[in-house]
């Protein structure tokens, strides 16, 4: 089993991160530009400004203390005007890197963000996925609903 921690990346664990670190975990769940640092740190603190996102980090112990970034995700919350005003959140952008895949970290990273979004009095949570990996939601406790619509731009 791995030794991992997963973090909530604020102002003061944001060092942590570092753009080739990200880019590399982040182009094995789509593709993406690899950012100079100054730009990473501009995103990250958009990220950690806004309280309505988390970004969740899955870090890897090292023995001599390091810490290997392994796995992220974001975590949305939604103000909602019905449902008694409840909120509603969505997951975004899991990813763990792939040597450590079928390790039961990416089920460890869901069951941390929701243990996590129930202090937000969130009365649903919702993710879209492909077809690939719906039977990982599935097995997380997820029931397929509805259909998804998109329009993109980019
Ligand atoms: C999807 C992903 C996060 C799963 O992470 P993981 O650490 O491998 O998942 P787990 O080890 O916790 O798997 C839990 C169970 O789901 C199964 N599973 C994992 N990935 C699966 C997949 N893509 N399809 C079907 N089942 C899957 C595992 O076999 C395991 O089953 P078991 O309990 O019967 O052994 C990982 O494969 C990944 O990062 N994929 C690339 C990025 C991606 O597509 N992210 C999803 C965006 S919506």
């Amino acid at each position: 089993m791995f030794d991992t921690t997963i973090e909530i990346i604020s102002g003061e664990n944001k060092s942590k991160l570092k753009s080739p670190g990200f880019h590399n975990l982040y182009s094995q769940l789509t593709q993406c530009e690899l950012l100079c640092e100054k730009e990473f740190e501009s995103w990250l603190d958009s990220i950690t400004e806004n309280n309505q996102v988390f970004l969740f980090c899955m870090f890897l112990k090292g023995n001599d203390n390091s810490h290997e970034l392994i796995g992220t995700a974001c975590l949305y919350i939604k103000h909602c005007y019905y449902r008694f005003m409840a909120n509603s959140a969505t997951i975004e952008d899991l990813v763990i890197d792939a040597k450590y895949r079928n390790n039961g970290l990416g089920t460890k990273m869901i069951e941390y963000i929701i243990n996590y979004s129930q202090s937000y009095n969130i009365y649903k949570i919702s993710l879209h996925c492909d077809n690939e990996n719906k039977n990982f939601y599935l097995k997380c406790g997820f029931k397929q609903n509805r259909l998804l619509m998109e329009k993109y731009f980019l």
